[in-house]
């Protein structure tokens, strides 16, 4: 009967509709088709295809909810597949409990939709995103807990009425938050709006209307929300902070030494030329025997660059004492810089008599004349036991470090090069 456009089945099956080839296959102009109140169970995925006219579709009443389940053998039967002009849709009362991800899709044209009377408990988000045209959406006497904007967020934008009284609500911000905003705003027809949205849990709501749900209680929550995230950023970002300083700290002091060196080296320099008239030498080197040899091969190459160094073995003239010489030569030199290792703190003319004339300079100059390399951590005790001297007591860029690391050479000499040419006024 192919010319057949309405086809009433209601109360009419007992048992399976699950045939091959559907029984309504030849039935191409089929607009409306009643399987209600049969009980029916067994159906497969080919049910309606070739139903391109199918615009009304009533089941309620039937036994669908294993058709649906996700544990169906073969997965669930999304026998809807092929019926895209469907306008109306009903399935009320199968004992659904389930819907599958992907059972209304392509439903374009769906203007009714009705689900009441089932178990379905949670609705995955974008269920009905396809359901653009909806205008009437039932669901009530479902176990539904939560209406969250992910899922119902499409259909009930353009809704004419909605059906959902009787479900279980859970009155949380989580759960309705955004559901009882709509509820109290919207203006499509929810009959029972006063008395039918009935909160289930938590205790203190439970058995009080959802317009009652308080939004407020929600707003900490949200400040909270914020403020979590916030301090999360703060934590990490300060955590990635001391792993950068701890691992590439000194890379970044490196480049911060060369931009200040830009800026400020311009105003050091012209003071640095006026202070050759008066010093002969822009440091004296007081180091121990055993370090000559780091002396030689890492701190003379700079003279060639810039610096000019007394060193005792090679520029002490020859005749005068060793005392004359000393005194005579740290106030030639503009600063005067100690090479720290555990050795020279024992050797005995270091410690009695040049740190302290040293030391003397240091008051009558300013504190920016001493410049201390430590080639070995040095504890501040044995510091100021031998050179009566603490690191607090000079500046932090007067310390210089020598490094273990070998590609941290440079930055040391920038260091070192900026110490050196500091200049010894205090600003
Ligand atoms: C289906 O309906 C169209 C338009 O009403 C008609 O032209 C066509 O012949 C019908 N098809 C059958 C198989 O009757
Ligand atoms: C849906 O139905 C309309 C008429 O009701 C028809 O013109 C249209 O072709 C149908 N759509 C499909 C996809 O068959
Ligand atoms: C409902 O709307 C009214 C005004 O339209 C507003 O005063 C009230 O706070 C709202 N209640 C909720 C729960 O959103
Ligand atoms: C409800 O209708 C009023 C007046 O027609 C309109 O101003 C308001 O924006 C509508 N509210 C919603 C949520 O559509
Ligand atoms: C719920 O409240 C209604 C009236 O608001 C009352 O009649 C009913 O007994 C209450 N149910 C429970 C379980 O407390």
């Amino acid at each position: 009967m192919p010319p057949l456009l309405t086809l009433m089945l209601a109360r009419a099956l007992t048992g399976t509709l699950d045939l091959e080839p559907s029984p309504f296959q030849p039935l191409v102009n089929l607009s409306v088709l009643d399987l209600s109140n049969n009980n029916i169970a067994n159906i497969n995925s080919g049910l309606l295809d070739g139903l391109h006219q199918l615009s009304v579709l009533k089941m309620q009443h039937n036994n669908l909810a294993r058709v649906w389940k996700n544990a169906n053998p073969g997965g669930p039967v999304l026998f809807l597949r092929d019926a895209r002009n469907l306008s109306v849709l009903e399935l009320d009362y199968n004992g659904l409990d389930e819907v599958p991800l992907v059972a209304f899709r392509g439903l374009w044209r769906l203007r009714v939709l009705s689900l009441g009377g089932n178990l379905l408990n949670f609705l995955r988000d974008s269920i009905f995103d396809d359901l653009v045209s909806l205008r009437y959406l039932w669901l009530q006497k479902n176990m539904l807990t939560s209406v969250r904007r992910e899922t119902f967020g499409v259909p009930l934008a353009g809704l004419a009425e909605l059906r959902m009284e009787h479900n279980p609500f859970d009155c949380t911000c989580d759960s309705v938050l955004w559901f009882a905003e709509w509820l109290n705003a919207t203006n499509a027809s929810v009959p029972g709006r006063a008395t039918g949205y009935v909160c289930n849990t938590p205790p203190a709501y439970f058995n009080r209307s959802m317009l009652d749900f308080q939004p407020d209680s929600c707003k900490d929550l949200r400040a909270f929300q914020a403020l979590f995230a916030l301090s999360q950023s703060l934590v990490l970002g300060l955590m990635f902070l001391a792993f950068l300083m701890h691992f590439q700290g000194w890379r970044v002091r490196f480049y911060w030494n060369i931009v200040t060196n830009r800026v400020v080296g311009m105003r050091d320099g012209g003071y640095n030329d006026l202070a050759r008239d008066r010093y002969e030498y822009d440091a004296y080197v007081v180091h121990a025997e055993e370090d000559k040899r780091w002396v030689e091969r890492s701190l003379l190459p700079l003279e060639d660059e810039q610096f000019c160094f007394f060193l005792e073995d090679r520029d002490a003239v020859a005749g005068c004492s060793a005392l004359a010489n000393i005194v005579d030569n740290m106030r030639r030199s503009r600063k005067i810089l100690f090479v720290v290792t555990e050795a020279l703190l024992k050797d005995p003319w270091c410690r009695r008599f040049k740190a302290q004339h040293a030391l003397h300079q240091l008051m009558d100059e300013s504190r920016d004349a001493l410049v201390l390399v430590f080639l070995q951590d040095v504890p501040d005790h044995r510091l100021s036991q031998a050179l009566l001297l603490r690191r607090a007591m000079l500046k932090r860029r007067c310390l210089v470090h020598w490094p273990l690391q070998r590609e941290r050479v440079g930055a040391f000499r920038q260091e070192l090069q900026l110490a050196l040419a500091s200049s010894n006024r205090v600003r």
